[in-house]
């Protein structure tokens, strides 16, 4: 017997008001496992220091770049290291067959941008303005559609791509000589589950990011005060009983030469005195804009954290934070991507309002965060683009 909702209600209206209380109680229960369980939670920083909403962000005026660049132009007190590695402008498309390819973003015809208004044809990208067909395994023109012939300089640059645990890597390299790096980290794990996302639009120079995790000191300095009490500079009372201890450190791998090893361990301490929710960290940094993080602890197990930098503008980056893990461990992912965030903010805020250092007087303590600077430099070589040919390129 099929029951409409309408006959749903009435038949829960003509029970007796007990039966109208379990059945109410249930469907709230419901819903709360559900959404506990199975809905994950996405945490989004829409707000960036000079640009305000990201509706603002993303048609961002000149005006508001103009003044990112003086900011940077003022404050910087001496000379800024390649702050962009691209300044490509590039189409990201998925076929039927789910296989992603990235190519050029401006047709060779008459320039029309194959992201606005290109649809997908099979293999190809179809450019909106005549038609023309581009494979995206190599660019190639494949189809003119008023035309028996194709020239043979008609081609779009393909890229080099990788998808892998949600996210698609597009490989760059300044001078085209460096073979393409594998990402062999995949989730690979049918217990790991995505349990929810962060995301942050920050005002800074990219290697201000990643050196985080060299930058052993702040994390006792900023991330000390219990997270329930909030962003930078707002500590509460009620939690001052209450603080995050860590233990860091940073090396580079052994074994590539583009990998970097985090090592961070993490304890609640209470009243001063008592020691939970321990966890230790294993992190490995990939290249200047990729750290996967690894978690475990003895009460919940291990769970994952991927987090990704991606260069808006020069000085402007998108950063994303995906947390996987079993799904029984979903309520306590749900206050952990909470915890996560709040953090990230205190450091959001510092980036915010930081400037940029080339030549900062250290103490003894802070060796790694000179050591990670070495390391960075390996993705930047004399032809990267300085601050001024980024500046030059947008406008
Ligand atoms: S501009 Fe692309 S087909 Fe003409
Ligand atoms: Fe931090």
């Amino acid at each position: 017997m099929e029951l409409s909702l309408l006959g749903f209600i009435n038949l829960i209206i003509s029970l007796n008001m007990e039966y109208q209380k379990i059945i109410l109680m249930l469907i709230v229960t419901s819903i709360c496992v559900y959404w506990i369980f199975f809905l994950p939670f996405e945490w989004k920083e829409r707000y960036s220091l000079h640009a305000g909403k990201e509706s603002i962000l993303r048609n961002d005026t000149k005006r508001l770049t103009i003044n990112r660049f003086r900011k940077a132009k003022q404050h910087s007190s001496n000379k800024m290291p390649p702050p962009y590695p691209n300044g490509e402008q590039l189409v990201v498309y998925r076929t039927q067959n789910n296989k992603v390819f990235i190519v050029d973003a401006y047709c060779p015809h008459l320039g029309a941008n194959l992201g606005v208004g290109g649809r997908v044809d099979g293999d190809c990208i179809v450019c909106p303005f005549h038609q023309w067909s581009f494979r995206g395994s190599d660019g190639k023109c494949a189809k003119i559609p008023y035309s028996a012939s194709v020239p043979r300089s008609a081609q779009v640059k393909s890229w080099t791509s990788q998808e892998i645990n949600g996210f698609i890597f597009v490989w760059y390299h300044v001078d085209s000589t460096e073979k393409p790096w594998s990402l062999p980290l995949t989730i690979n794990d049918d217990q790991f589950i995505y349990h929810g996302r962060n995301e942050f639009f920050v005002n800074c120079h990219i290697r201000e990011i990643p050196e985080n995790g060299a930058d052993n000191i702040h994390f006792n300095s900023i991330h000390n005060e219990c997270f329930m009490s909030g962003k930078m500079g707002k500590s509460s009372k009620f939690f001052q009983y209450c603080h995050h201890k860590w233990n860091s450190s940073w090396i580079p791998s052994k074994n590539y030469k583009h990998f970097a090893e985090i090592k961070l361990s993490h304890a609640l301490q209470i009243f001063g005195k008592f020691y939970c929710f321990r966890m230790d960290i294993s992190g490995l940094q990939v290249g200047p804009a990729y750290v996967c993080m690894e978690i475990n602890s003895s009460i919940f197990g291990t769970f994952r954290i991927y987090q990704t930098i991606t260069p808006i503008e020069p000085l402007l980056q998108k950063v994303i934070h995906r947390f996987y893990g079993p799904r029984w461990l979903a309520p306590f992912m749900k206050i952990f991507i909470l915890g996560e965030s709040i953090m990230f903010q205190r450091d959001v805020t510092i980036w915010n309002h930081k400037d940029l250092l080339q030549n900062p007087v250290l103490a003894k303590e802070d060796t790694s965060i000179k050591k990670f600077r070495m390391w960075y430099s390996q993705f930047y070589t004399s032809n990267s683009k300085s601050l001024t040919d980024e500046a030059i390129s947008i406008w």
